[in-house]
């Protein structure tokens, strides 16, 4: 199927999440016959740029994130561009009438989605301006795209929320997080929901813990005015992180339906256990990149970083323990972990069961190994299964093996198809894969009661991991007080079919 007509606007068209990302997306959607013929781009931002310019600028991102550029012409002849500053109101005026003209050229029965690629201190004042000039007014579908970071806070983000409010209503809006984008976690469900073999022992009575690492081989990069400010809690728990725990702890939604989903990840979101300030400690840690190595070669530290402060305080790692007080998880620690500068960038989910009533097997040198399932999110994608079989030869000993499904069928270019996937549902309509407002109320009110915590101590020296490595030594304490360990990810790799 294809996608309804549409007008796309862009804010923040010049800026690197729309050239790395968007772009890249929009052209593979174009090039795949997802889009409909009848669509036009606006690109909008503060630089003085022509069509001409803009159209290049579009090419060569698309030229650069992808090596290929077959029809890239008619492509970028859909592509338009507006110079525009954000508070002025006719600059408004100006892109109403391009946006109508549009509408008429293309016949795109007033289809539009608007698409804010830039910082969330704009989002109040352009979302007010377009529906005080009148975009907003049209006799199609009008859709607003918002990138995170959504808030800093709960009080921050709730009065993003209703500044935006006053001009979109909540199923209009589509707060974007890739991470749902990405085709292992859309597969968590289908893991679980399909199979008759899951969700049977997708409880307390058979699972023994969880462990969800995502961790990044790359620093803080340029980013460090914003990062200072975020931290890796703000920046991948309150989302992603939360976003995977939901969707792995979440009851069987009535259908799968946008509502039916959203409801039952915020029942998770709901039952997360709330703790007291001084025992912030015994659930989460966090950490901070030091100089290291990667094989030969030096890295530096955070604090070296362009834009950050030689004392900062910020962490670039986090690994927490989360509970959920419900019937199904009672007892069962979901432990997350995430961090920049480590060892090898990856996101895995370990799902470990619990150990078989009686071991007929026992042998003091050689423990009968957990079963596991592993879903690899990224960069791998698939899916493994650990079991114990019978080690081939006279006696009757057991071997642990992997049973494996390697997701050959994508590209390895993860995030871009990520993105890919989005901006298709949002031109169809469908928020399943969006964060319901609900949600990231919830997440922000968890999230706050570990940063108010933070902001005021300090546990111990940062930095406290070197750049290269797997964080910091009281992430492995925080299980070894429950008797568990996190799975080493390098023994976890799913073998390509
Ligand atoms: C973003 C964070 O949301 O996710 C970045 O702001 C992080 O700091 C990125 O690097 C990770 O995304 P991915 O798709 O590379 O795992």
């Amino acid at each position: 199927s294809t996608t309804p007509t549409s007008l796309i606007t862009i804010f923040g068209a010049t800026g690197d999440l729309a050239k790395r990302k968007l772009y890249p997306s929009l052209y593979h959607l174009f090039r795949k016959g997802k889009i409909s013929k009848r669509f036009a781009v606006v690109g909008v931002a503060r630089r003085e740029w022509s069509n001409e310019e803009f159209q290049e600028h579009v090419k060569t991102s698309v030229h650069k994130a992808l090596g290929s550029d077959e029809n890239i012409d008619e492509f970028v002849s859909h592509f338009y561009y507006q110079p525009n500053d954000v508070s002025n109101s006719d600059s408004y005026k100006a892109l109403k009438n391009l946006s109508d003209e549009l509408d008429e050229t293309y016949e795109l029965e007033g289809n539009r989605v608007f698409y804010l690629a830039m910082a969330p201190e704009f989002f109040g004042t352009i979302t007010e301006q377009l529906k005080n000039q009148g975009l907003t007014d049209t006799k199609g579908f009008q859709r607003l795209v918002i990138e995170k970071p959504f808030g800093h806070d709960l009080p921050s983000a709730e009065k993003l929320n209703s500044q935006i409010r006053e001009s979109f209503s909540e199923d209009q809006i589509y707060r974007i997080d890739h991470y749902l984008g990405k085709e292992m976690v859309q597969n968590i469900e289908v893991i679980r929901f399909s199979n008759a073999m899951f969700e049977p022992l997708w409880n307390n009575r058979y699972i023994s813990n969880i462990q969800v690492t995502s961790s990044e081989e790359l620093g803080v990069e340029d980013r460090g005015r914003y990062y200072e400010k975020s931290g890796a809690l703000r920046d991948m728990v309150q989302n992603h992180l939360l976003q995977m725990v939901a969707l792995l702890a979440m009851e069987p939604p009535i259908k799968l339906t946008t509502d039916e989903i959203r409801s039952e990840k915020v029942r998770v979101l709901r039952s997360l256990r709330p703790f007291q300030q001084d025992e912030v400690k015994d659930y989460f840690v966090r950490g901070q990149y030091g100089p290291g190595k990667a094989g030969n070669e030096a890295l530096p530290g955070y604090r070296e970083a362009e834009n950050v402060d030689d004392q900062s305080n910020t962490e670039t790692y986090v690994a927490g323990k989360l509970m959920i007080d419900n019937f199904r998880w009672a007892g069962v620690p979901f432990y997350i972990r995430t961090g920049k500068r480590m060892e090898t960038k990856s996101t895995k989910i370990v799902i470990q069961f619990k150990d078989i009533p009686m071991n007929l097997y026992y042998n003091p040198d050689k423990p009968l190994a957990p079963n596991l399932l592993v879903i690899h999110i990224q960069p791998e994608e698939g899916i493994t299964l650990h079991l114990n079989v019978k080690k081939s030869g006279q006696n009757i000993e057991t071997t642990p093996v992997k049973l494996n499904f390697a997701n050959n069928s994508v590209d390895g270019m993860n995030t871009p198809e990520a993105y890919e996937k989005l901006l298709f549902d949002c031109l169809r309509g469908d928020a399943t894969n969006f964060t319901h407002w609900d949600e990231v109320k919830l997440s922000w009110a968890f999230v706050d009661k570990i940063s108010e915590v933070w902001e005021h101590t300090r546990d111990g020296e940062f930095p406290n991991y070197e750049a290269g490595s797997m964080g910091p030594k009281a992430a492995d304490n925080l299980l070894a007080k429950d008797g568990f360990s996190w799975w080493p990810i390098a023994n976890l790799d799913v073998d390509q079919c």
